[in-house]
C-alpha cells in the first residue's frame, strides 16, 4: 500500500491542467479550461477542466472525475499504477506502507514469481533466437507455420531446449530460491529432491497481465502431440490465477478500446496470428468457460464481446457456457463460428486479413438469436423439448437486467417470441416474472451493490444536469446534495459560532440516509471534521476505494452549473448577495428533512389505518408532531415551490 503521506505529497502536487493538458488542447475559458473530449468524438468542445476543483467533466458524453481518474480512464491504469505515474512526474518519492508479516510474504513471494518469470522468459527467447537447438527446431516451425519475427518478439515468444534441465541450472546459477522454483511451474521435482525443467522441449508464450508483467507460461510442443499434452500451463500460483486471466489482454487494451469491441478466441495461436494480421482487438479465454472476473476485463474496455470460436460441437458449447454471466455483466454478445475445422489462427492464415474481417463482420450472429436456434433444431417437434426452450429462453432474457437494456430486452422478446412461434405478451410475462424472483432473491442479500447499482445510474450526464440539485424529484437526488454543500461548504463560517458542517450536523442529527453510501460517506467527513483534518471535497477526490471516489466526483458541481441553476432559480427574487452558500444549504438540508419528514407521516398513516383502538392516541401525536415539523420547514421556503 502507497502511504497516505505519499498520496498527500501527489495531491498537494498535482496540477490537472498539466496532466489532462498532456492529452487534450485546452484553452482557457473564465475559471475553467475547456477542450475536445478524449472520450468521445466531436466537433465543438465540450470538455471542461477546473483547475480549482482539480476535476474534469465532459457536457457532451458526461464523462467526468479527477487528474488519477483521467489517467486510468485514458490511459488503462490501475489506480496504484496512475499515482505512480504522477508520483514520477512530479518527483515524489513512494514510501509504502509497513504490512502485516502475512502480507509481506504474500508479496515478497509474488515479487520473486514475476522475478523468476522474467528471468525464465529472457532466457526463453535467448535459446529461441540464439542457440542452434532453438533456431533448428523451434524458431523454424513458427516460422513454417507463418509467425513473423516481429510479432514472435512483440508476444515475447521462447524456446525451452530439450534437455533435462538447462533452465533450472540458469535459475540456481542466478541464486534463485530453490524453494520458490516449483511454484512457478517452470520446474519440476523429480526423485524428491532433483529439480528438472517442466517444459523441456516446448515454445513457450508467456501470460502477461493487464500491466505487462509475466505471470505465467503456455508451453506448446513442437508439431503434432501425440503423448504428450498439447500445452501444459502454469499452475495457480500467488500470480497466476486462471479465472483472472485472458491471453493477450495487455497487448489488446487500447485496441479493444479504439474498435469499442472485444474479440474473443479460445487459443494463444490465435491472438497472435490474428495480431500479425493487423487485429488486435483480441484476447484468449485458454479454451476454457469464461469467467465473470474475465468478463470483467473486457467490460473495462468495452460492452462489445465477439466471440470467435471453431464451428464444431465443442467450441459451441464452451461459447454458450459464458452466455449467461455475459448477459448479467451487461455486454452485447456476439458470436462468429469459423467454418471447416478451421480455427481461427488457421482460417487467417489462410484467407488473409482482408478476408477474415470481411468474414467476420458477415457472420457475426446475435448470441441469444443463435442459442435459441440452436435449441430449437435440437427440440424439433418434441412438445415437452419445446417448452423447455421456451423456459430456457425467458430465464435468458431474464439475465437482461439493466435499465438501460429495457429497448434491447424489448427487441429480443419480439424476435424470440417470433421464433418461437409464441404470443410476444406471454414471453414478456414469463420473463418478468423471472426477474422479479431474480430481484427477490437478490434483495435479501447484496443492499451494498444495489446501493453502487443506483449510484451508477445517478451518474448520467442529464441526472447530473436537470432535476438533481433542485426539483429534486428523485428520493437520491436530495441526500446527495446534502453531501454537495457539506462537502461544499462544510469548513465555511456558518455565523460567529459555527461552521456549515457543524450546522449541518447538528441539523440531521436525527435523520439517516438511505443510502448507504451516501451515510458511510456522510460519516466519514465527520469522523475526519471531528479530528480537525479540515476535509473537503478534494480529500475524498484521491479516496483509495474506487465507489467513494465516483461518488464524490458525481455530486460535486462546476462553478457554473450551480449558477446557472440558481440564476434560473432565483431569478424574480430578491438576492441581492451572490454568495448563496447559507441559501443553498438551508435549502439543502430543509428539503431533505422534509422529505424525510413526509415518508414519516405516510408510514404513521398507514399505522394508523391499521392501528388498534389503544395505539390511536399515540399515533395521532406522532402525526400532530411531524405535521408541525414539516410546516416549519415549508415557511422557510416562502413562495419557492418543492416538488
Ligand atoms: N489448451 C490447454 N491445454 C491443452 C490444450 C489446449 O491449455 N492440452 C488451451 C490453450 O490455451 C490453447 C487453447 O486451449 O491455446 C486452444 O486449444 P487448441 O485449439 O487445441 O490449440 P491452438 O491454440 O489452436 O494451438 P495450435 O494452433 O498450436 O494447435
Ligand atoms: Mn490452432
Amino acid at each position: 500500500m502507497i502511504t497516505p503521506q505519499t498520496i498527500e505529497q501527489i495531491k498537494s502536487r498535482i496540477d490537472i491542467i498539466d496532466v489532462v493538458g498532456e492529452y487534450v488542447k485546452l484553452k482557457k475559458r473564465g475559471a475553467n479550461y475547456l477542450g475536445l473530449c478524449p472520450f468521445h468524438n466531436e466537433k465543438t468542445p465540450s470538455f471542461t477542466v477546473s483547475p480549482a476543483k482539480e476535476l474534469y467533466k465532459c457536457f457532451g458524453c458526461g464523462k467526468s472525475g479527477n487528474t488519477i481518474t483521467f489517467l486510468m480512464e485514458h490511459d488503462k491504469m490501475s489506480y496504484v499504477e496512475a499515482l505512480k505515474w504522477l508520483a514520477t512526474r512530479y518527483n515524489v518519492e513512494v514510501e509504502e506502507t509497513e504490512s502485516t508479516p502475512e502480507q509481506k510474504q504474500l508479496q515478497q513471494a509474488a515479487d520473486s514469481l514475476y522475478i523468476i518469470n522474467n528471468f525464465a522468459q529472457k532466457f526463453f527467447e535467448e535459446k529461441l533466437f540464439e542457440s542452434e537447438e532453438g533456431q533448428n527446431i523451434a524458431l523454424s516451425y513458427l516460422k513454417e507455420r507463418g509467425f513473423r519475427e516481429d510479432i514472435i518478439r512483440k508476444f515475447q515468444i521462447g524456446y525451452n531446449p530439450g534437455n533435462r534441465d538447462d533452465l533450472t541450472k540458469a535459475l540456481l546459477q542466478n541464486q534463485f530460491n530453490r524453494e520458490l522454483l516449483p511454484k512457478t511451474g517452470l520446474v519440476v521435482v523429480r526423485n524428491e529432491t532433483e529439480l528438472i525443467d517442466n517444459y523441456r522441449g516446448r515454445i513457450i508464450f508467456p501470460i502477461h497481465n493487464n500491466t505487462g508483467k509475466i505471470i505465467g507460461f503456455g508451453a506448446r510442443v513442437i508439431g503434432k502431440a501425440d503423448k504428450a499434452p498439447k500445452y501444459i500451463n502454469t499452475p495457480e500460483n500467488e500470480i497466476y490465477v486462471k479465472s483472472k486471466v485472458l491471453y493477450g489482454s495487455y497487448f489488446a487494451r487500447m485496441a479493444i478500446d479504439k474498435a469499442n469491441e472485444c474479440l474473443l478466441v479460445e487459443g494463444y495461436t490465435d491472438v497472435v496470428s490474428l495480431h500479425q494480421a493487423g487485429i488486435e482487438n483480441v484476447v484468449a479465454s485458454g479454451g476454457t468457460s469464461l469467467t465473470t472476473d474475465q468478463l470483467r476485463i473486457v467490460k473495462k474496455y468495452s460492452n462489445n464481446l465477439t466471440i470467435i470460436y471453431d464451428g464444431d460441437a465443442a467450441g459451441i458449447k464452451a461459447a454458450l457456457r459464458g452466455l449467461d454471466m455475459a448477459l448479467e455483466e451487461g455486454l452485447n454478445v456476439k458470436l462468429v463460428l469459423i467454418p471447416d475445422k478451421e480455427d481461427p489462427d488457421s482460417y487467417v492464415n489462410k484467407v488473409g486479413a482482408a478476408a477474415f474481417q470481411d468474414f467476420i463482420a458477415k457472420n457475426k450472429k446475435d448470441f441469444i438469436l443463435f442459442q435459441l436456434e440452436v435449441m430449437l433444431k435440437d427440440a424439433g417437434n418434441d412438445v415437452t423439448k419445446k417448452s423447455e426452450v421456451v423456459n430456457q429462453v425467458a430465464d435468458t432474457l431474464s439475465k437482461i437486467n439493466k435499465a438501460e437494456d429495457f429497448t434491447k430486452l424489448q427487441d429480443y422478446i419480439k424476435q424470440c417470441s417470433s421464433l418461437l412461434k409464441i404470443d410476444e405478451g406471454g414471453l414478456t410475462n414469463l420473463v418478468n416474472k423471472l426477474k422479479r424472483d431474480k430481484i427477490a432473491k437478490d434483495e435479501k442479500k447484496l443492499p451494498f451493490e444495489d446501493a453502487n447499482y443506483y449510484l451508477q445510474q445517478s451518474q448520467q450526464p442529464e441526472d447530473v444536469l436537470d432535476d438533481n440539485f433542485l426539483l429534486l424529484n428523485q428520493d437520491e437526488a436530495h441526500e446527495k446534495n446534502v453531501l454537495r454543500v457539506l462537502l461544499e461548504y462544510g469548513l465555511r463560517n456558518w455565523d460567529e459560532q459555527k461552521t456549515m458542517a457543524q450546522y449541518i450536523f447538528e441539523e440531521l442529527e436525527q435523520f439517516r440516509f438511505d443510502n448507504l453510501q451516501l451515510e458511510s460517506l456522510f460519516n466519514e467527513y465527520k469522523n475526519w471534521y471531528d479530528q480537525g483534518l479540515q476535509p473537503d471535497a478534494k480529500s475524498f477526490l484521491y479516496h483509495p476505494d474506487d465507489a467513494v471516489r465516483s461518488l464524490v466526483v458525481s455530486i460535486t458541481v462546476f462553478p457554473h452549473e450551480l449558477s446557472q441553476k440558481w440564476d434560473e432559480r432565483l431569478e424574480g427574487m430578491n438576492i441581492v448577495n451572490r454568495d448563496t452558500s447559507h441559501y443553498d444549504v438551508d435549502m439543502s438540508i430543509s428539503i431533505f428533512k422534509l422529505r424525510k419528514i413526509r415518508k414519516l407521516i405516510e408510514e404513521n398513516q398507514r399505522d394508523i389505518e391499521h392501528a388498534k383502538y389503544e395505539d390511536f392516541v399515540t399515533l395521532h401525536q406522532i402525526h400532530k408532531h411531524l405535521k408541525s415539523m414539516e410546516s416549519d420547514i415549508t415557511k422557510k421556503f416562502g413562495t419557492v415551490i418543492i416538488k
